[in-house]
């Protein structure tokens, strides 16, 4: 798969993307907690300052720090307190996962659900993408679980931004076309595209922009283990919510050859290495629910 578009497609991306920047806003806030959570040199204060104008975010910060799942002693009401309690990693967490949440929201309930399901399948690859990370240490775990949480984010932005619906693409991929190719026909662009595109308008880091742009590509031409972690992130969430259903396989009898070949050699998996993966995985993605708030 091409990650440039062609010339027409090209014109189109553009177009949808004048769209996407009016939306800067959401993004600017979720990086600025996520770059201050970074640092170590950043105080709580500082954090509470930029969380505070978002009420949406201060609720769900306050809600997660009082859920029954810290089990405090007493109730928290303030944002420091909860930033402090809760540590930055798990606020960077929360605000990509609030962030892009935000993005999934729907029209219409046809198109909510839609939305709910992509978003569903974000926040899995990211907890896969942050298993893979811990198991591997080929990249710090907390940005693994931000390339997962954001691959797809092309994906609520063609049906938000564009002026077709996601609903063509469906009708195309039940006729039999891939994916990829039908987005490129109804849209001009595909979701990878658009959302590498418009990650590196946000301003996000490079890295992660071009891994949310190349997730697709069949033979990237800079293999990062940022990227492996991130496509075989997806795959496993995709493999396991699927063989959780009734008719499904489970997880570990999957061909383990199927996953793309280059993806598992930067990782230096076999078999064996590939199987414990999907484990992991599969116990990230089933540990979510002990978190509630999401
Ligand atoms: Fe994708
Ligand atoms: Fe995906």
């Amino acid at each position: 798969m091409a990650a440039v578009p062609n010339q027409e497609g090209h014109g189109r991306l553009e177009e949808i993307l004048k769209g996407v920047g009016d939306l800067a806003a959401l993004p600017q806030v979720v990086y600025k907690i996520v770059e201050l959570t970074g640092s170590t040199m950043t105080a709580a204060q500082e954090i509470e300052r930029v969380i505070s104008v978002d009420p949406g975010f201060s609720t769900k910060i306050l809600m997660l720090a009082n859920s029954a799942y810290y089990a405090l002693p007493r109730k928290l009401t303030s944002i420091s307190e909860a930033v402090t309690m809760l540590g930055f990693r798990t606020v960077r967490q929360l605000a990509m996962t609030i962030g892009v949440f935000e993005m999934f929201i729907g029209k219409n309930d046809a198109s909510s659900l839609r939305r709910r399901t992509w978003w569903r399948h974000s926040v899995d690859t990211a907890l896969c993408a942050q298993a893979l990370a811990k198991l591997t240490g080929a990249l710090a775990p907390d940005e693994a679980y931000t390339c997962g949480l954001l691959h797809d984010i092309g994906k609520p932005l063609l049906d938000r931004y564009a002026e077709a619906t996601y609903e063509e693409v469906n009708v195309l991929v039940e006729a039999g076309m891939s994916p990829l190719r039908a987005e490129e026909r109804v849209f001009g662009c595909n979701h990878a595209e658009l959302g590498g595109a418009a990650a590196h308008r946000w301003g996000f880091p490079e890295d992660l922009s071009a891994c949310i742009r190349d997730h697709h590509v069949e033979k990237p031409e800079s293999p990062t283990s940022r990227l492996a972690i991130t496509v075989l992130a997806n795959e496993m969430a995709k493999r396991i919510v699927a063989g959780s259903g009734p008719e499904g396989d489970s997880a570990e009898d999957q061909e383990w050859k199927s996953y793309p070949e280059w993806a598992t050699s930067v990782l230096g998996f076999d078999e064996a290495r590939l199987a414990a993966a999907s484990r992991a995985c599969a116990e990230a993605i089933a540990s979510k629910s002990a978190m509630g708030a999401f």
